[in-house]
């Protein structure tokens, strides 16, 4: 029999799961499998991403297929924060509300190491998003460290040869750094280079611990 809406799991006020990691380090294949794997358990699961593909969401790839010339990193950072201010909005906040574990593949921890690495001061980016515009903390950021020149190697297979050069070393380098300089106590570092299956059972075993903490009080 197929669960309907209304027999689903929930959880008090939600759960809310983020995903980061540099370009190259199987985050998406990791939220995608957690987001399947708790659906099969019966749970309201909600998988989701930034940037969105909403209006916001749709600029920011916009400018990233066109170049960054003719806008400004404080652009930029403010087109990254709308596109949140909408996702939060519309999406995060009511599927936590009615109790969904919602899983995001990445979130403001992105623009903090991707628009610090391009030169914005890491520790306003991070004032802008937690004080200026309150958006929600998560219960779990599950980093997937990997290094810059492994991540590189993994874009390069995937489209097949295209190289992408030392710049974009350099750049995922200065990310890495202040990903890696992250010390929240909901951070949980997975070392990416294991093969999926095992980073994979690390996150559903915390995953597992999370929901029983809050299920047994
Ligand atoms: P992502 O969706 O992970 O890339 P892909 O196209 O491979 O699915 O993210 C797109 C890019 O956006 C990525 O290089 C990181 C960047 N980004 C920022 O610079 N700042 C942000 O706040 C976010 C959410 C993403």
């Amino acid at each position: 029999m197929k669960t309907t809406d209304n027999q689903k799991k929930r959880i008090d006020k939600g759960l809310f799961i983020v995903f980061e990691g540099i370009d190259g380090s199987g985050k998406s294949t990791q939220a995608a499998r957690l987001f399947h794997d708790l659906e099969a358990r019966g749970w309201d699961a909600v998988l989701t991403r930034e940037p969105t593909d909403g209006p916001w969401g749709r600029k920011i790839r916009d400018i990233a297929a066109k170049g960054r010339s003719g806008t400004s990193l404080d652009q930029e950072i403010g087109i990254f924060v709308q596109d949140r201010r909408e996702h939060v909005r519309q999406v995060i906040r009511p599927a936590l509300r009615r109790g969904a574990i919602v899983i995001c593949d990445r979130y403001y921890f992105s623009t903090i190491a991707y628009q610090g690495a391009l030169g914005a001061d890491p520790a306003a980016l991070r004032r802008l998003n937690e004080k200026t515009h309150r958006f929600p903390r998560p219960d779990a950021v599950f980093y997937i460290r990997i290094t810059p020149r492994a991540g590189i190697a993994r874009i390069n297979k995937k489209r097949g040869g295209a190289n992408a050069g030392y710049e974009k070393l350099e750049f995922l380098e200065r990310v890495a750094a202040i990903f890696d300089a992250m010390d929240d106590p909901f951070f949980v570092r997975i070392k990416g280079a294991q093969r999926p299956a095992a980073v994979a059972r690390e996150v559903s075993r915390r995953v597992s611990a999370l929901i029983s903490e809050r299920t047994c009080d």
